[in-house]
């Protein structure tokens, strides 16, 4: 695979490396992409879904919506994908995984370094009182009480509308500034905030790698681009650090 030479030329100056990942690093495990043909919002229009008022006036709608995506990612595995970040944690001495997926795969595949901004959708909490929930919630036909106040629970996921979680976001911004490489992999880079820390980083001075099959909302602002699947590309980028590393 040929990748742009101004990346290649950057690699072995590389010490800090912060990469945003969205549904596309996923899709090859067989999670749907939310805005491809296969999309998830085709399917099942997440976008009314997917926000507080859904669920207030339609608990049961959004809770089946929310079974049926837990119960696909129970099934899935982590891809050559999730397995090259791990490796490229080893071979930089700092890098962060800014994710915008809650199925947790990152972690599963052995990233210990990750933030998820967009929740995780194996976690619950009370919609009330906030606390969480540590249950089986597959088998529910509709929300849960909270024992505590009665509440509805909910999926610890972030929804259209809601704050994201301030602690995660910032770190995902201080890495984005401090870093000298940003890959943003598999995501559209039409959901804010999480698609401005490309330009954080590019702002800062990193040199911003986009690797998607498809052209995104940030492709004209990339240093370079990887036309090609998460799994294919990001195992060609981590090759390169690692014959640096046997040079070094
Ligand atoms: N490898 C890499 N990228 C891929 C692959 C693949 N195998 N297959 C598809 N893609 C790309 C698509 O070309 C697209 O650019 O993944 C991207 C998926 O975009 P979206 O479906 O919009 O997903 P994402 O960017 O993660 O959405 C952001 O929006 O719906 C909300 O909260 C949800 O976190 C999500 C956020």
């Amino acid at each position: 695979m040929n990748l742009p030479e101004g990346l290649v030329r950057a690699i072995p100056h590389v010490r800090s490396v912060c990469v945003l990942t969205g549904a596309g690093i996923s899709a090859e495990s067989g999670v749907p992409t939310f805005r491809g043909d296969d999309g998830l919002w085709k399917k099942f229009r997440p976008e009314e879904l997917a926000n507080v008022d859904a669920f207030l006036s339609n608990p049961s709608v959004v809770w089946e919506w929310y079974a049926y995506r837990r119960r696909l990612i129970s099934e899935v595995h982590p891809n050559d994908g999730h397995r090259a970040l791990v490796r490229l944690e080893s071979l930089v001495d700092d890098l962060l995984v800014v994710t915008q997926n809650v199925d947790g795969l990152h972690q599963e595949a052995g990233s210990t370094k990750v933030v998820e901004i967009h929740g995780n959708i194996r976690r619950n909490h009370c919609h009330a009182c906030k606390r969480e929930m540590d249950v089986d919630l597959l088998q529910q036909a509709g929300p849960p009480s909270c024992p505590q106040c009665g509440g509805m629970v909910r999926p610890s996921v972030v929804w259209f509308g809601e704050m994201l979680p301030m602690a995660a976001f910032g770190t995902a911004e201080l890495a984005a500034r401090r870093c000298d490489l940003f890959l943003s992999v598999g995501t559209s880079g039409v959901v804010y905030p999480a698609a401005s820390l490309p330009f954080t980083a590019k702002n800062s001075g990193a040199y911003l790698l986009e690797i998607d099959p498809e052209e995104t909302q940030l492709t004209r602002y990339a240093d370079g681009v990887v036309r090609a699947s998460a799994s294919v590309g990001l195992t060609a980028v981590v090759a390169v650090f690692e014959q640096q590393k046997v040079r070094s």
